[in-house]
Order: structure tokens, then C-alpha cells, then sequence
């Protein structure tokens, strides 16, 4: 290539590359990646009245009765946020073995959906067929035995669990439990149901991993998992290529977009994912990279907000198509300045 050449003319360089960097404006000419609002999903959590609001490892980020979630959707599709991904905050009295409170038309995450898309209709809302927020165990699915995670058994579940999402109005079925066959059996019975029209954005690739820890404490799953880990069905940190296996199955299933979490630590997972299958692709910046920047900057140590829009660029030039991100708000903001 004749563009990284070390050629001299006498003393002078012939090439400059800081000749492209001198101005904003140049900057901006040649730049390769351009991250926007349209890029940002904002993911919350709707929690019953009687929990509380504050979560210990996201500051800044609150779990929503339903009005403050229809308030806070308001002002962030204000700032140009346009789609929302929702997590329930369920009761640990409401938990149990059958997750049975995910099949309750009433449900805070089904009446946290009607009440956004009635409040907006052309909010965008993605919702997450898991059991985790429901079960007394913490697990993503229906355990067998003492703490085996039923593939099977899970997967008619997840299937009822997002058929009810549709009919409350999710636009997108985001399963993230990693069970064998979801993808496909979440398809059938969307389609077999007159829900063709409905997405699913897979959680493909998402890795056992300790980054998750904040999500869990706002989920209060923390408390039911214990000890317990998921790495039964989750993901190992050191595998790739497994990950592009996962990705092509659930591809092949009928996914019509795939998702790889953690974000940053895995940058190199989206960039293969993007290069190999050219599906679009997501990445999900979770709670403890979330938390790490939020941490860092209250120590003074780093500045979020600089911080939180390298990352999102980051995972742009990588290939994401789009990010989940608590700090979606705050993104949408700083590209407003
Ligand atoms: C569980 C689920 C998790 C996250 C999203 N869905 C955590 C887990 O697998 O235990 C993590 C999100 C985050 O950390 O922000 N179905």
C-alpha cells in the first residue's frame, strides 16, 4: 500500500497525516465512523411501586414505576432517542420456580409496554422473553433438578412469554437466555400467531460474564442467583469462534439482527460477526461498563461524558449497527452540543 509510506522529500515527510487533523471541520471530512442518535437504544428498568427506585451500582440510572418510565420516554425521544428496551423489576414474592408471574397479562413489563406504545405509538420498544426477572432462583429459564436449566422446557416458556410481548406491542423479541432453539421456536410461534411482522434481535453471543453485576442488582436477581453462576448456558470468555457458531444458528433460525454482550470486552467478536454474516449487529454496552465509567469520573479519575462517546464510537468502527447503552440519554445529549 502506498498509503503508509515513510517517504522523504530531502528533510520533509512527503505524506502528512496531520494535515487532515488541523480543524474540526477536517476532522469531521474524513471521518470513517459517525455515531448518531438513530444509533442508541436506551435500556430501562419498570419496577412496581412498592420497590424502590435506586440501583447501589448505576448511579444515575433509576428503576421506573410505569408514569416515571412514560415521563422519562417522553424526554428522551425528545433528545432523539427512539427506541427502548424494557427489563421488569419483579417482587421477590412474585417469584417462583414456573416464573409463573411472566405469564400474568398483567405483569409490570406487559403493562409497561401498552402504556408506552398507547402514551407513543411510534416508540420503538424492544422486549426481552427471559425468565430471570421472574424466576426465585435468578436462573434465565425453568431449572430441572436442583439447578439445571431445562433447554426444552425453557424454550416453551420463552416462546408464551413473548407471544404475550407482541400482543402487548414490543416491536422486537429480544431473548437473552442463550437456550438451543429459541430463536427458531420464538419464530414459529410468533408467526403461527399472526405476529410475522414482528423482529427478533438475538442476544447471539452473550458471554458468562461479571460484568453483569449492577443489571443484576437492579433486577434484584443477585439475591435469587446466590452463588449460583450461568455458566451453563452463558457463553465462555475465551471462546470466538463458538460465538460465531451461535451467531450463524440463530441466523439461520429466522434472527432477523444478533446481539454480542458484553460490549468493549468483546470488540473483536463484533467486528467478526459484522465482517462474516453482514446481518446488523449489536452491541450491548452493560451495567458494569456503565458503572466503571460513572465510578472512574466520580473519582475524578476520567470524564464520563468524553469517555462514554469514545466507547460508542468504538463500537461503531467495530461494526455495531446500533447500541444498547444506560447512557444512551447522555449520549443523546452530547451529540445535541
Ligand atoms: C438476563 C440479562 C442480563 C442482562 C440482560 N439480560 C444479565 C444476566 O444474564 O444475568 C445484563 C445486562 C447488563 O448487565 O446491563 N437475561
Amino acid at each position: 500500500m502506498s498509503t503508509a509510506n515513510s517517504y522523504f522529500i530531502g528533510q520533509f515527510p512527503a505524506t502528512r497525516l496531520r494535515r487532515h487533523r488541523r480543524f474540526e471541520w477536517m476532522r469531521q471530512l474524513v471521518a470513517e465512523t459517525v455515531l448518531s442518535t438513530n444509533d442508541l437504544i436506551w435500556p430501562t428498568f419498570v419496577r412496581e411501586e412498592t420497590l424502590s427506585p435506586t440501583i447501589k451500582g448505576m448511579p444515575d440510572i433509576a428503576r421506573f414505576t410505569i408514569p416515571e418510565l412514560v415521563e422519562a420516554a417522553g424526554k428522551a425521544q425528545d433528545l432523539g432517542i427512539k427506541v427502548l428496551a424494557l427489563f421488569p423489576v419483579i417482587p421477590v414474592e412474585k417469584r417462583c420456580e414456573q416464573a409463573r408471574e411472566a405469564l400474568n397479562p398483567e405483569n409490570i413489563l406487559l403493562q409497561a409496554i401498552r402504556a408506552l406504545k398507547k402514551a407513543y405509538p411510534h416508540l420503538g420498544i424492544i422486549s426481552d422473553p427471559a425468565l430471570d426477572s421472574f424466576t426465585c432462583h435468578g436462573h434465565d429459564g425453568l431449572i430441572k433438578g436442583s439447578d439445571d436449566v431445562d433447554n426444552d422446557e425453557t424454550v416453551q416458556a420463552l416462546c408464551k412469554h413473548a407471544l404475550l410481548q407482541a400482543e402487548a406491542g414490543a416491536d422486537i423479541v429480544a431473548p437473552s437466555d442463550m437456550m438451543d432453539g429459541r430463536v427458531g421456536a420464538i419464530r414459529h410461534s410468533l408467526d403461527t400467531h399472526g405476529y410475522q411482522d414482528i423482529a427478533i434481535m438475538s442476544y447471539a453471543a452473550k458471554y458468562a460474564s461479571a460484568f453483569y453485576s449492577p443489571f443484576r442488582e437492579a433486577l434484584g436477581s443477585d439475591q435469587c442467583l446466590g452463588v449460583k453462576n450461568k455458566k451453563a448456558y452463558q457463553m465462555d470468555p475465551g471462546n470466538a469462534r463458538e460465538a460465531l457458531r451461535e451467531v450463524a444458528l440463530d441466523i439461520s433460525e429466522g434472527a432477523d439482527s444478533v446481539m454480542i454482550k458484553p460490549g468493549l470486552p468483546y470488540l473483536d467478536i463484533i467486528h467478526q460477526v459484522k465482517q462474516k454474516f453482514m446481518v446488523p449487529t449489536f452491541a450491548f454496552h452493560v451495567s458494569g461498563e456503565y458503572a466503571m465509567l460513572k465510578a472512574a469520573a466520580a473519582q475524578g479519575m476520567i470524564d464520563y461524558e468524553k469517555t462514554l462517546l469514545e466507547v460508542m464510537v468504538a463500537f461503531k468502527r467495530a461494526g455495531a449497527d446500533g447500541i444498547l447503552s444506560y447512557g444512551a440519554c447522555d449520549v443523546a445529549k452530547l451529540l445535541k452540543k
